[in-house]
């Protein structure tokens, strides 16, 4: 009967990938998928990592399972790092946090639990968005609607747009934030407008879902967390998924967490015991080497000082390749503006290219970007950038 089941579509950023893998040409460059290179093009395990492994290796006395939610001990360094040590959240014991396999599996929890114990089954989400975001909430059952976000002409978010959108959202209704470095835009709210939102979200009932997969590249560890902890501040009930795939380079480990945030303890524990079950019978229990890692890194002085000085050396690299872009681009005078790619955060540029410009880069040239336009500015080197700007001023 398998004959009958009908050829999927390719993912549009892992499918990707899989392209690249069998494509032959020696001077192909990958900018689809979201994972930070080196100056040398390669992704490596940090520092802080191996020597979290090393100890891990020596003190580890069990690979028994862990509790539905995972360790507790995780749990809390997460909701140090979102909400900061002082904060409500984690002084009242207002969240409960589960480890997941990664920030789509937070985010699936996240749905699931949303489809089957929340009033609304509706999800808003900003346009455009992470091409995965859809996939998966709608797998879980929910609607998917878009506010607006994106002005394409000014490169630039358009803020009042995205409020006349939200304007149409009932109570009850998830929204779905990118806690920092928007994907693919790589726009971000400043504090000005998350407090709008905040208040927004609390007026009118909304129930806010972060999406918080970049924490400490687009200013810093502790200054990212800002949109999140100002919403914290006007919204009780929040739904927090976060990943730890990028900024501790662990994304084959599947290290992320979902967050529950209520009124109060009871509250939070009664509603997460439904998260549990939702997890109970999906993964029944997670993975605990990506989780153990992050655990000691976050909790050790020292470690948390060096990782933290790790992922600034990422950002400091990923921001000199957007100088380097539009510097090489003027270069090889290709026409217009593209400042606007310096000031957008995190690993992507969200560059305008066309579909068929797209299409071309990789037929041709053996450039890889995601449909949308968008390129990961974590892939581009020193070595690769002239290549790449080439291929560029061609099909523009
Ligand atoms: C991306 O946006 O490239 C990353 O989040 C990786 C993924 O799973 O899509």
């Amino acid at each position: 009967m398998f004959e009958q089941v009908t050829q999927a579509a390719a993912d549009p950023i892992l499918g990707l990938t899989e392209a690249f893998k069998k494509d032959e040409r020696s001077n192909k460059i990958n900018l689809g998928v979201g994972i930070y290179k080196n100056e040398a093009g390669q992704t490596p395990v940090l520092a802080t990592v191996k020597k979290a492994e090393a100890r891990l290796l020596d003190e580890e006395t069990s690979k028994s399972y862990l509790t539905i939610q995972g360790s507790a001990e995780y749990g809390a360094a997460v909701q140090k790092l979102l909400f900061g040590q002082d904060s409500d959240v984690v002084t009242q014991q207002r969240a409960c946090t589960a480890q997941a396999p990664g920030g789509t599996g937070a985010l699936r929890t996240a749905a699931d639990f949303a489809v089957k114990h929340l009033p609304s089954n509706k999800i808003w989400v900003s346009n455009p968005t992470w091409a995965n975001h859809g996939n998966v909430f709608k797998t879980a059952g929910l609607e998917v609607v878009t506010y607006d976000y994106y002005n394409a002409e000014t490169k630039d978010m358009d803020f009042d747009a995205m409020l006349t959108s939200l304007a149409h959202a009932q109570a009850g209704d998830l929204v779905l934030f990118h806690g920092c470095c928007h994907n693919p835009t790589g726009i971000d709210p400043t504090l000005e407008q998350w407090e709008v939102l905040a208040k927004l979200c609390a007026e009118k009932g909304l129930l806010p879902l972060f999406d918080f997969a970049y924490q400490g590249f687009a200013k810093g560890v502790e200054e990212d967390a800002q949109g999140l902890r100002i919403f914290a501040q006007h919204n009780t009930e929040l739904l927090v998924a976060n990943s730890f795939s990028k900024n501790f380079g662990l994304y084959n480990e599947r290290v992320g967490a979902v967050t529950l945030v209520a009124k109060d303890t009871a509250t939070a524990e009664q509603a997460f015991s439904q998260i549990k079950s939702g997890i109970r019978s999906n993964y029944s229990n997670p993975p605990a080497h990506g989780a153990a890692i992050v655990t000691i890194i976050l909790n050790d002085a020292a470690l948390y000082a060096e990782w933290d000085k790790e992922v600034a050396d990422m950002r400091d690299r990923i921001q000199e390749m957007r100088e380097l872009f539009v510097a090489t681009l003027k270069d090889k005078g290709v026409a217009g503006d593209y400042s606007f790619i310096i000031r957008q955060n995190g690993m992507f540029s969200f560059s305008g290219l066309s579909p068929e410009q797209v299409a071309q880069l990789k037929d041709e040239h053996g450039v890889y970007i995601v449909g949308s336009g968008r390129i990961s500015v974590a892939g581009m080197t020193k070595s690769n950038m002239d290549a790449l700007c080439t291929a560029i001023a061609a099909v523009v």
